[in-house]
């Protein structure tokens, strides 16, 4: 899985080429020995190793780049916070926001309440009509979700599986959709909510970045967040858990996959969720790799996951994308003001279908 030679990762940065030559041996010793440890271990994102990602890059590949990501220490005003500064261009969004209705659980702990899910909730967790933090630890100022698991990357699937429960049990009445995502995912919940507005959540459904290995109709990457239809979770909840044929009773596997192979038993639909022009709507990395072309090796296990033929470059996303992944507290901001703030003057856009006049059209059950 460990590419030999050094990818075209910092192609035009050439300010960065000496520190490559001189801690290229370093890197290659440190990922052989990675891969010995990981590969004793059936986690597939512990494979997501990129050689050049490790210290010499700001472009995380894997979780452990972001472990000493802090962001920003006090509150990061907006225009807009305290006046009406983008007044009246939401309306649609709005609109649309009491029609298709979105919980959010952030998987997150301890360690991550202050320097990352402080951020998700500052920056994009806001918009979802529920946003739950799910920890092991009470925290005031989040507030957190307090469950009954140990923490560790080996709890992830006990902790999903408990995450799941608590949602539907105590929310199922006011949401009709359930989306995971990480404390270091940027989901644009607005262009979720255009997605979903097409499809009825009393059908059982399964969205987000699909791949390929494992599931016969593939299962969803758990790093860029998937989304299940109220019937979907229900099945999960009722059909799947209790059933130790349906779904992995233990706290172990890898919880995208194991969710994934627990899904397709109890016939809860995987989605494809590019859009009418191919392209993807859900992203395992940050948005540099996924436009650049070249930027993630084709050797990648990427290439080899991913579910659809997929391209690089500007065609690789949707003009309607929903979440990335790997997105560092401080991109949260940045994205924040990108998406949401920057506007080039002069230029109007419109999502297809997306009519301020014709609302209601985007509703199709
Ligand atoms: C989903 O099912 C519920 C209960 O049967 C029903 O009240 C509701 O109208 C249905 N929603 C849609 C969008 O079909």
């Amino acid at each position: 899985m460990v590419q030999q030679r050094l990818p075209s990762f910092d192609g035009g940065r050439s300010g960065r080429r000496f520190i490559l030559t001189l801690v290229a041996g370093t890197v290659f010793g440190f990922l052989s020995a990675c891969l010995l440890i990981t590969s004793t271990r059936d986690v597939p994102h512990m494979f997501s190793w990129v050689p050049g990602g490790s210290g010499l890059s700001r472009d995380p590949h894997h979780y452990s780049e972001l472990e000493s990501e802090v962001g920003p220490e006090t509150e990061v005003k907006f225009h807009g916070d305290d006046e009406d500064f983008h007044k009246g261009e939401d309306r649609i969004a709005q609109d649309m926001a009491r029609k298709v209705r979105v919980l959010c659980w952030i998987m997150t702990g301890p360690k991550n309440h202050q320097s990352k899910a402080r951020h998700v909730k500052a920056t994009w967790g806001k918009r979802c009509n529920i946003l739950l933090f799910m920890s092991s630890a009470a925290d005031a100022s989040l507030p957190a979700v307090v469950l009954p698991v140990k923490e560790g990357r080996d709890n992830l699937w006990a902790k999903t599986k408990e995450a799941f429960k608590y949602a539907y049990e105590k929310y199922k009445d006011k949401v009709d959709w359930f989306m995971k995502a990480d404390d270091d995912t940027y989901v644009v919940v607005e262009n979720l909510r255009y997605m979903l507005s097409s499809y009825n959540p009393n059908s059982s459904l399964y969205f987000g970045c699909r791949f390929k290995p494992f599931v016969k109709q593939g299962y969803m990457s758990g790093g860029a967040g998937y989304v299940l239809s109220k019937e979907g979770l229900r099945k999960f909840v009722e059909e799947g858990l209790p059933d130790k044929t349906k779904c992995r009773p233990d706290n172990g596997g890898a919880e995208d996959v194991e969710m994934g192979k627990c899904l397709e038993k109890i016939g809860v639909r995987a989605m494809d969720t590019r859009d009418p022009h191919g392209r993807g709507r859900f992203f395992p990395f940050v948005p540099e790799h996924h436009l650049i072309p070249n930027h993630v090796d084709k050797n990648f296990w990427y290439w080899k996951y991913i579910y659809y033929d997929t391209k690089d470059g500007l065609n690789c996303c949707s003009d309607s994308a929903v979440s990335f992944h790997y997105v560092s507290p401080n991109m949260m901001y940045v994205l924040e003001y990108l998406i949401y703030h920057l506007r080039p003057y002069g230029i109007s856009h419109s999502l297809e279908r997306s009519s301020p006049d014709r609302p209601s059209t985007l509703i199709e059950y």
